[in-house]
């Protein structure tokens, strides 16, 4: 299993934020607040600096701002960083975890070992601390991600551990805290994992590496069994849109296969199947993808390593649930033995589809994983995926398609994304949709008309999931980030799905 990037340990402590003994203390500050404790203080203690730099304009507390000051001798800190949330009545629990990940940031950049955060007192309300301990674990877990296992020579350096501890003086609010750092911090390891697994390359991850990742993370795991199809028993189960898209390369497909029981023995639990797509790389295969960009598409396993971080995090939670995830895996390329346009291929449920399209590949691997997620018997089925460059000229980079069958399902999982902080938009993908994957002279085809691209993708895979609840979310807008983004997100993989779906999971198991 990847090992940690950046080794991060995310504690609550009943202490005085001013006054620990730390390299950095980040102080939340609202743009339109007039006072509050902590930030009194310190102004006091560091002779009106905090006054200063607001008036000078140099901060203005805006979100995704700071400012660094020096303590001096005088505050338990060596640096305070003033971090900005902007409007009072504007902050949500989005605003906390991102000025989490901030402060985090700083803290790497600055080699810190060790940074306090102080909660806003405008912030702490009764009942509301657990989900603050979360959202603030979560962030550092996020802010102070670095994708870098493969640098040799790095002038900047960085350091290796990284810890942070949310004090407060409060101990009936440091217990809420210290429950909501554990949730929050398991949530954030399993997503720094997945952004490992989804930022290596296709020359260090392919199917059977995957796989192998799946089995040690199931190893390590109580209560998450791993069973892994190779070739030879993808071809006996018949699971032929797998082996279509995965027959181009010398590198095999697999179907990837966890279970999570929790460990008390109980009857009439919910039964969740998560689908993820996991393709190691996409060149497009015979219908081959133009050269520009083409490197990013070592992201199209995202959907997949979603599906593993989440069952790990699941696991790690001991969730009242049972819960699959099928991650079907194959590298897309071009070869001799390449499956081609106009092909008719007879996927795991028995449905013929002719391919048009090689590059409409992610729908090929999931129609077997959504079969097989049905056969289980799952009474939700929820799939993710890097599925079309559509839904991302639908939605831009901010959000991730929604559509399904079931509007209270959608509902829940739009509710998942609010708490999560990852953005989904519900997009239709109905009868008008689905009639157009109908094939002349097969039961599906691969591909719908010029428009509406990530709708009818996700009319194909509803024609999978029989009457089955099913919601499918089109994470090819959010997938990764590249240089530019506002928020300070590192490179490469965000991670995205990992919050949105434990979220969800958490909420159906209580
Ligand atoms: N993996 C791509 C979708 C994608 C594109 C993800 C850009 C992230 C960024 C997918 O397999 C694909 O190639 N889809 C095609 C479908 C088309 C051939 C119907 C697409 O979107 O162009
Ligand atoms: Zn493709
Ligand atoms: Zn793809």
């Amino acid at each position: 299993m990847a090992k940690d990037i950046i080794s991060v340990t995310v504690k609550a402590q009943k202490a005085d934020p001013v006054a620990l003994k730390s390299d950095l203390l980040a102080v939340g500050v609202f743009s339109d607040a007039k006072r509050d404790r902590i930030c009194e203080e310190i102004d006091k203690l560091l002779g009106g600096a905090v006054a200063k730099v607001r008036e000078l304009g140099d901060f203005e507390a805006k979100v995704n701002t700071s400012a660094l000051l020096y303590g001096d001798g005088k505050t338990g800190s060596e640096r305070v960083l003033l971090v900005g949330l902007g409007e009072r009545s504007k902050a949500t629990i989005d605003t906390i975890r991102d000025s989490a990940a901030l402060a985090a940031g700083k803290a790497v950049k600055l080699k810190v070992r060790q940074a306090v955060l102080a909660l806003h007192g405008g912030m702490g309300r009764r009942g509301y601390a657990a989900r603050l301990g979360q959202a603030l674990a979560e962030g550092v877990y996020f802010g102070s991600y670095r994708y870098d296992e493969f640098v040799t020579t790095n002038e900047e350096g960085r350091l290796k551990e990284l810890t942070a501890i949310v004090a407060d003086t409060d101990a009936g609010k440091v217990r809420q805290l210290v429950s909501g750092v554990k949730v929050g911090s398991v949530i954030g390891r399993a997503q720094s994992f997945a952004r490992t697994m989804a930022n290596r390359p296709a020359n260090a991850m392919n199917p059977a590496r995957l796989a192998a990742a799946a089995k040690e993370v199931a190893r390590q795991t109580p209560q998450l069994s791993c069973t892994v199809f190779d070739e030879r028993q993808l071809k006996q189960k018949k699971m032929g849109g797998i082996l279509a898209v995965g027959s181009g390369s010398a590198n095999k497909p697999r179907l990837i296969l966890l279970k999570y029981t929790p460990a008390r023995r109980k009857s009439g639990r919910a039964t969740i199947g998560l689908v993820g797509k996991a393709i190691t790389f996409d060149s497009g295969g015979i219908s081959i993808k133009p050269a520009a960009g083409m490197q990013d598409m070592k992201f199209d396993k995202s959907g997949g390593i979603a599906v593993l971080a989440v069952m790990k995090a699941a696991a790690e939670l001991k969730l009242d649930l049972n819960i699959y995830g099928i991650i079907p895996s194959a590298e897309n390329l071009p070869s001799g033995t390449s499956y081609r346009p106009g092909d008719i291929v007879t996927t795991y449920s028995g449905k013929t589809v002719e391919v048009q399209n090689t590059d409409a590949e992610g729908r090929m691997i999931l129609c077997d994983g959504l079969h097989y997620a049905v056969e289980q018997k799952c009474d939700v089925i929820i799939d993710i995926a890097t599925l079309t460059g559509a839904c991302i000229v639908a939605l831009g980079k901010h959000k991730a398609g929604l559509m399904g069958n079931d509007s209270a399902l959608i509902k829940q999982l739009q509710s998942a994304s609010e708490a999560s902080g990852e953005k989904v938009w519900h997009l239709p993908s109905g009868e008008e949709y689905s009639e157009e994957m109908k094939s002349k002279i097969a039961d599906l085809k691969n591909i719908g008309g010029k428009w509406g691209g990530a709708c009818t993708a996700a009319a194909f895979l509803g024609r999978f999931v029989g009457d089955v609840k099913w919601a499918h979310i089109d994470m090819a807008p959010v997938e990764a980030m590249f240089e530019g983004g506002k928020k300070p997100v590192s490179v490469g993989s965000t991670g995205f799905g990992v919050r949105l779906l434990t979220t969800y999971l958490m909420t159906m198991a209580k």
